[in-house]
């Protein structure tokens, strides 16, 4: 990791957690601090990237690039920016900068880096494509009730809320079932959990670690004005084993 600072050429997909500075880990703030180019992605909503917000105490000379990323589904938009934004990382990269390119939580978990390390992937070496995981919304979600995600041989379903069908259907296979992107659903959420008897098992947090925006509640109806937005997960128990010797 050429002392933990970002190499020449070289691209990293860094993810620096769900959105408080003391979650990053040293790796992350290391290869932040010392690249040439950071890219924060943002969704055409948010006036900042939220996790930008996070690493904005390490960044001094590093170029940003705000790379804004449409929320709809158009393949064809999408698409152009994604290629766009591989197309700037090739070319920095034969330039021989350090390219970093920041997600909330981890890369590989439903992350605009998952895109993009697709299309880089032949483009770069190999070697100079770089992987650094970061804490996960599943895994902060779940710390801030204290309750376990899973023992034993518990199964641990995560998901979008946005189909309601395919959430019926999951919740007949795991013992644990995490569902992101849920803000806009709470309410479809809510009738489905009650109708199943789970509606006290499940456990809400909107904008975990993100200072006064965080909201959590054991009561997902609380919720359910969709005012706490798109940064909402929530945690269904189902059938919790007990602990067996
Ligand atoms: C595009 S996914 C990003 C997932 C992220 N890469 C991860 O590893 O958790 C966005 C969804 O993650 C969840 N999420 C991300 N950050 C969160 C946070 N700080 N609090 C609650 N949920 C969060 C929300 O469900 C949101 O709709």
């Amino acid at each position: 990791m050429n002392n933990g600072k970002a190499k020449p050429g070289h691209f990293y997909a860094v993810g620096v957690g769900p959105g408080s500075p003391d979650l990053l880990t040293f790796r992350a703030a290391n290869l932040i601090e010392s690249a040439d180019i950071v890219i924060a992605p943002r969704s055409k909503r948010s006036e900042t990237s939220l996790a930008l917000k996070t690493v904005e105490h390490l960044i001094t000379s590093q170029q940003v690039v705000d790379h804004v990323y449409a929320m709809n589904r158009d393949y064809t938009e999408t698409m152009k920016l994604w290629n766009e934004m591989a197309e700037l990382i090739i070319e920095q990269s034969a330039k021989g900068k350090s390219i970093v390119q920041i997600t909330l939580g981890d890369p590989m978990v439903y992350s605009t880096s998952c895109y993009l390390l697709k299309l880089l992937h032949g483009k770069l070496d190999h070697e100079n494509i770089c992987v650094v995981p970061g804490i996960s919304a599943f895994q902060t979600v779940a710390s801030k009730f204290g309750e376990a995600l899973t023992i034993q041989e518990d199964r641990m379903v995560l998901m979008p809320a946005t189909n309601i069908d395919q959430v019926a259907e999951a919740l007949e296979h795991c013992e644990t079932l995490v569902l992101y992107k849920a803000g806009k659903k709470i309410k479809e959420l809510a009738d489905l959990l009650k109708e199943k008897d789970l509606l006290e098992n499940a456990r809400l947090v909107c904008y975990a670690e993100q200072g006064e925006k965080e909201f959590m509640a054991h009561d997902i109806l609380e919720a359910a004005d969709g005012k706490h937005g798109y940064m909402s997960t929530v945690i269904v128990y189902i059938n919790r084993q007990e602990w067996k010797k």
